[in-house]
């Protein structure tokens, strides 16, 4: 079974005195969860702060984003050499970067190139609208995501695939666990084992999209789902370490 791996996206919310102490409270309460790798992904600018704060756990740390340039005149933009030594994981291609600052396949193909280029480990998120399932055509944007994200890629060791349907996104209406289920086994894995066969297997993927303590064991009780990218619930200590535990005792 791949890795089981539950990472808090931040998004835009807390300053740096909130992301340290929301990072001590996950790190003080992550030794009760086992074999859940727990990754929390803070605005740039607090990167520093929480992976000092996860030092001596085995919490790990996330960007939420990357440009895939090494450096030069890109004003704002944060390069993969300046995130190696700050975190270990690098969430790529999320639908709101999508959506609102203009990301397509093409620059998230190239900055999952860039991130492993450098050692970080991508989580490529892939999700359609409700417009694009009430056409039926869910499983196709969903494979030509994967397929044009991870184009020329041929390393899959730490690869993660975030399954998050838009319009599942910060709503509270997530999808049910089926239906997750029936892109996440079906169209994105048959596009991964047609990209790397059997290394295929040994992807971790996860569900996104109002993702709770509440519903996270029901999603993780599926063969084809290895945890999740939790948006609002990880903003609260106590709720994260809660879907972290239960994915593991899903999967227990
Ligand atoms: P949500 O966000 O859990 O608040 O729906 C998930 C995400 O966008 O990663």
């Amino acid at each position: 079974m791949p890795a089981l791996v539950v990472a808090g996206n931040w998004k835009m919310n807390t300053t740096v005195p909130e992301a340290t102490a929301l990072a001590f409270g996950v790190k003080n309460g992550a030794a009760a969860v086992t074999g859940v790798e727990l990754v929390l992904c803070p605005p740039f600018v607090s990167l520093s702060a929480v992976k000092d704060a996860v030092a001596g756990s085995a919490v790990k740390v996330g960007a939420q984003n990357m440009h895939f340039q090494e450096s030069g005149a890109y004003t704002g933009e944060v390069s993969p050499g300046m995130l190696r030594g700050l975190c270990d994981y690098v969430i790529l291609g999320h639908s709101e970067r999508r959506q609102m600052f203009g990301e397509t396949d093409e620059s998230v193909n190239s900055k999952i190139k860039a991130g492993q280029a450098v050692g970080l480990k991508p989580i490529l998120c892939v999700g359609e609208t409700l417009e694009q399932r009430e056409q039926g055509k869910a499983a196709d944007v969903i494979s030509g995501q994967v397929r044009a994200g991870l184009d020329g890629v041929t390393d899959t060791s730490g690869l993660i695939i975030a399954y998050e349907p838009i319009w599942a996104i910060g709503t509270g209406q997530a999808a049910t666990p089926e239906t997750a289920a029936e892109i996440m086994g079906g169209p994105i894995f048959e596009t991964l084992r047609s990209l790397f066969s059997a290394a295929a297997d040994s992807i971790s993927l996860l569900y996104g999209g109002s993702m709770n303590a509440s519903n996270a064991g029901e999603y993780a009780a599926q063969d084809c789902i290895h945890g999740g990218l939790v948006g609002g619930a990880a903003l609260q200590a106590d709720q994260f370490l809660q879907v972290a535990a239960a994915v593991a005792s899903a999967k227990g």
